[in-house]
Parts: C-alpha cells; sequence; structure tokens
C-alpha cells in the first residue's frame, strides 16, 4: 500500500474522514503524540490497527471521541472528570457499552476513552462522525511518534493516510485513569497530573493493582529506543566518561547545558514541560546515529516529572 502524506487541509480530512468510513487507517497529530486511527466500530478496522503495529491483541485502545454525548454512547462516562479534563490528555477507563467491538477492549468489559484537543484531531472525528480507535501511532513497544516523519519511518506502507499537522504540543501520552474502581487509579501518569485529578475527584490511586494488570500495556519494556538505554542515578558523566573511554559510541541526554568530548551530547530542558515537548524526538534521532549505549540524566523526583520518568524507566527495562 502507499501511504500518502497530506497537509491538514479541509479537502485532506474530509479524505482521511471517508478512508476511516471505509475500513482504512489515518494517523493523525494529538496533542500528546500521533494516533494511529481507523473506525472503532469497525472491527476489521480494529483489527488492522493491531496488525500494523505489531501490537498484542490483549492490549486494548483508546478510543477517541468528539465530547462527552459520543463517549456516553460508548461508557458510563462520569461528567464531572469529562467536564473538567475534556477536551484534553486524560483518558477515562469505564464500564463498556454493548456497541464497543470486542478487539477494541481486548474482550475486557471497560474501554478507555478520551476526547483530544489538538485542532485537527477534533476536525477529524467530527468528520467522520464515528468514534476513532487510535493507539499512539509507532511500532509497537518503541518510541511514540511526534512528527509526521515518526509515523513514517515505523508505519509507511501499512496506513493509507498520514496527517502532518508539525510536531504534537505536548509530546508525552495522556494520562490513564481507571474509573471502574474506588478511589479510582492511575495507570499510565501523564500530561494531565495526578494533583490536578485529585482537585476533582479526591484521592487516587497510582500504580498496577496488585493482581492482573488492568492495563496490559503498561507491564514491561516500552518507549524503547533499539540502542540499550541507561538511566543514570547523577547527570550520567561518569558512565558517559568510562563508556566512551572503552571505545564505544555513546549518546548521553543530560539536563541543562553540559557537554563530554567524544560523545553524541543532546542537552535536555531543565523543565519539565519542555522536557516532555523533546523527549521522544531526541531519543528517536540518538537511535539512529548507530551508537552503542544511551545515557539519560535521571529526572527529579518531583511529581511533574512522573509521566516523563515513568517512560524513561521504562525504556530502559532491557532483554
Ligand atoms: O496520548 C495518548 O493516550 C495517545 C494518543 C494517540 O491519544 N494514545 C496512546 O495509546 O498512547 P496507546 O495505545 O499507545 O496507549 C494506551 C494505553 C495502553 O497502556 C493500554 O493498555 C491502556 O492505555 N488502556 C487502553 N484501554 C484500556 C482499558 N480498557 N483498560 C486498561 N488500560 C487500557
Ligand atoms: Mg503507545
Amino acid at each position: 500500500m502507499r501511504t500518502r502524506l497530506l497537509p491538514p487541509t479541509a479537502e485532506t480530512i474530509r479524505e482521511a474522514a471517508e478512508v476511516i468510513l471505509a475500513g482504512g487507517l489515518v494517523a493523525f497529530p494529538t496533542e500528546t503524540v500521533y494516533g494511529l486511527g481507523g473506525n472503532a466500530l469497525d472491527e476489521s478496522a480494529v483489527r488492522r490497527i493491531f496488525e500494523a503495529k505489531h501490537r498484542e491483541q490483549a492490549n486494548p485502545l483508546i478510543v477517541h471521541v468528539s465530547g462527552f454525548e459520543m463517549a456516553s454512547q460508548l461508557g458510563k462516562v462520569p461528567r464531572e472528570l469529562a467536564d473538567s479534563f475534556w477536551p484534553g490528555a486524560l483518558t477515562l477507563v469505564v464500564w463498556k457499552s454493548g456497541v464497543v467491538p470486542g478487539p477494541v477492549t481486548a474482550g475486557g468489559p471497560t474501554v478507555g476513552l478520551r476526547c483530544p484537543s489538538h485542532p485537527i484531531a477534533s476536525a477529524l472525528i467530527l468528520a467522520a462522525g464515528v468514534p476513532i480507535a487510535a493507539p499512539s501511532a509507532n511500532r509497537s513497544t518503541g518510541v511514540s511518534a511526534v512528527t509526521a516523519r515518526h509515523v513514517l519511518d515505523d508505519l509507511e506502507g501499512s496506513v493509507e493516510i498520514v496527517i502532518d499537522g508539525g510536531q504534537s504540543p505536548k509530546g508525552i501520552e495522556s494520562t490513564v485513569l481507571d474509573v471502574t474502581t474506588s478511589p479510582p487509579r492511575i495507570l499510565r501518569p501523564g500530561s494531565v497530573s495526578r494533583a490536578q485529578i485529585e482537585l476533582i475527584v479526591g484521592q487516587v490511586e497510582t500504580g498496577p493493582e496488585t493482581g492482573p494488570s488492568r492495563s496490559p500495556g503498561q507491564g514491561e519494556r516500552h518507549y524503547a529506543t533499539r540502542t540499550r538505554l541507561h538511566l543514570a542515578e547523577g547527570n550520567g558523566s561518569a558512565l558517559v566518561e568510562s563508556l566512551t573511554q572503552s571505545g564505544m559510541k555513546v549518546g548521553w541526554m543530560p539536563i541543562g547545558v553540559t557537554g563530554i568530548d567524544g560523545a553524541e551530547v543532546r542537552s535536555m530542558p531543565t523543565g519539565p514541560d519542555e522536557y516532555g515537548a523533546a523527549l521522544y524526538s531526541t531519543l528517536r534521532e540518538l537511535d539512529q546515529l548507530e551508537l552503542d549505549a544511551i545515557v539519560v540524566e535521571k529526572p527529579p523526583p518531583q511529581p511533574e516529572w512522573a509521566a516523563i520518568l515513568d517512560r524513561l524507566r521504562r525504556a530502559s527495562v532491557f532483554h
């Protein structure tokens, strides 16, 4: 299949919506990362999403909606949370209704719903008039895509259209909040913080539940470069020096401006929002340089870095 890269005009949005309604796949920008979208109500389109990403069937998809009304046809959505955070980077895991096909939820009784705030994403959902199932538009377990170029690097030939909306502004995926338990539980930290959520619903839990995982995509190595990634305590300079001295080609991502001769240095922003916006592009760029190792300075322990730390921890799991 030939993949078409299209600018976000009214005409291409219409065309992309037709492709979605015909059972095809469209990658599109959201405010968090690019999504790989298909009609959530069309079982065969949903199966194609799993194939294109090489995603495990057991890992459920997020369904993107135009607002509370569309969401309420798919599941039991708490109004207060939707009103507070939608459109935006909060995915709500709710009890699903009968209209959601089994493969979307990996056969489970809940569905993840999100109303994105990116104008191209909203325009596409409105034009299609159906909910759009969309995981991040990258190869399964790899680094998410925050530009159309990243999507093509991973998925060219397995998606009909990529809409080029420039860089995704937040650069880190949505927060996934399970509201089917009491208290609600954050299954994946993300762009919306725990503190913001707790202002609305009171105390929430974080991390995986004990027992069988409720968020299968959060189990293991994920967001990972092909190059081995080390998450260093301290800024990592000692590790970078010893690796380069042993003859290895090393990429280094310290926080703030600093450098080491002989290493590919990418100084990362000192604020969490700016860091998040730069993270996946930097990882992808270093991953293309055929290095022997990437050393990343561990971000500070403060809660505003939680989502970034989560991604880096998983990216550094190696097997
Ligand atoms: O920001 C985002 O959330 C992006 C954009 C495209 O919206 N999407 C995204 O999708 O990151 P994906 O598939 O890469 O990650 C979705 C995560 C996975 O960890 C999955 O296991 C979890 O959400 N998830 C989805 N539905 C779920 C459900 N019903 N129960 C528990 N976890 C669920
Ligand atoms: Mg993903």
